[in-house]
């Protein structure tokens, strides 16, 4: 989370009497890690435990949530061709779950329509990257507006759904603990220190308290343990008049992210955005490159021995690989070095700035792929290095 917020009205004093138009509205206190971390206090006009109705959530996609079973794999370097995935639906039909640890998920997402029902992931914090679309994350913290190149943020338990103004392409992640702004960039008073890559004013809250329809009473779907149940109410639950605190959804967007840049090349750490228990996500942006004489600008081969690493190609011309597409994923896993296709080395030197967007997830634990994965996976990447022409 960024800082203390509120929208809306919220009591002189919590857990006292607050009453508007006459009637005392409810407090539901919102924590994390049991009551030992970030909280927000939200202020509604019933509290949200009336439910009539509580089933197992019938879906025709077996992508998501994964199958948490999945077997291992070949160590092979992977390239995961995800415009290959059929798009359409709503968010919870288009999801695909690619590859996943006890730490986090990475998937696709493709949706063409919204959802009527609201999401809530009770494993997870959620991060989308929107790589094409736009539209209106609604929260039962408010409204933010998004558009592509913005990432979405949605703390674990918070229901919302994506209103779309066209079609989505989204990077989807959750992280299964402590999600948020890597500790680094941080003053130890909470502030964003000034050498940290983006600032507070980067991240917008949302700017408006939900609105829905007089006719409107959507059920939430709730995944909880790998698994989907929905439930129903006499009335929307979140009926929300206010709120403040540290836990809330935010959108941040990429093009606001300040690189470093150096003489000769820098270790991919400097691109970190953010970070969660056993992964850190970074994201390569435009920027010029190693400028020293001689510098070669792409990467190093190298053996990373703790992490795996995922790649998602956004945009622009990727320096160090070859035969990769928009929207590809490449999975490098750790046992086995990896780098730079050799003539993309080669040909780096000289260059001084990227136009690339690439957004990076970097594990400490081994992942895993799924069966959404395989079917989509261009099988030759492995080999793709093995040349005679070049170093
Ligand atoms: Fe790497």
């Amino acid at each position: 989370m960024i800082d203390y917020r509120r929208l809306g009205a919220v009591s002189e004093k919590p857990h006292t009497v607050f009453e508007v138009e006459g009637k005392m509205v409810a407090e539901h206190v919102f924590t994390r890690d049991g009551f030992s971390d970030l909280y927000s206090i939200l202020y509604q006009r019933r509290a949200p435990t009336h439910e009539v109705r509580v089933d197992n959530y019938r879906s025709k996609n077996n992508d998501f949530p994964h199958n948490p079973t999945a077997g291992n794999d070949d160590l092979k370097r992977r390239h995961i061709k995800t415009p290959m995935l059929i798009s359409g639906g709503t968010l919870l039909e288009s999801r695909k779950t690619l590859f996943f640890n006890d730490d986090c998920t990475v998937g696709i997402a493709r949706p063409n329509q919204p959802c009527r029902e609201f999401f809530a992931n009770g494993d997870a914090d959620e991060m989308y990257f929107v790589a094409e679309g736009s539209g209106v994350l609604q929260t039962v913290f408010g409204e933010i507006d998004f558009r592509a190149g913005d990432y979405l943020m949605i703390p674990k338990g918070v229901a919302y759904r994506l209103q779309m103004t066209a079609p989505l392409y989204l990077f989807a992640v959750e992280a299964m603990k402590d999600f948020g702004i890597p500790r680094e960039f941080r003053l130890a008073q909470g502030q964003l220190r000034l050498d940290a890559p983006y600032t507070h004013r980067d991240f917008r809250s949302p700017n408006r308290l939900l609105t829905l329809t007089s006719e409107e009473n959507p059920a939430i779907v709730v995944k909880r343990n790998h698994k989907l149940s929905i439930h129903e109410y006499t009335d929307f639950p979140y009926q929300v008049i206010g709120w403040d605190g540290w836990v809330y959804p935010y959108a941040f967007s990429v093009d606001a992210y300040q690189p470093k840049t150096s003489s000769v090349h820098l270790p991919p750490t400097i691109h970190t955005s953010f970070s969660a228990r056993g992964f850190y996500i970074m994201n390569f942006v435009p920027r010029i490159v190693d400028y020293a004489k001689n510098a070669i600008p792409c990467p190093y081969p190298h053996s990373s021995v703790d992490c795996d690493e995922i790649l998602f190609y956004v945009k622009g011309h990727f320096t160090s690989r070859k035969g990769i597409e928009q929207y590809s994923i490449s999975y490098h896993p750790g046992g086995i070095p990896h780098g730079p296709h050799p003539e993309m080395y080669e040909k780096s030197v000289g260059v001084r700035e990227t136009n690339e967007l690439a957004i990076m997830v970097d594990t400490f634990s081994p992942l895993k792929m799924t069966q959404a994965a395989r079917g989509i996976e261009d099988s030759n990447y492995h080999y793709s290095w093995n040349t005679t022409e070049h170093l």
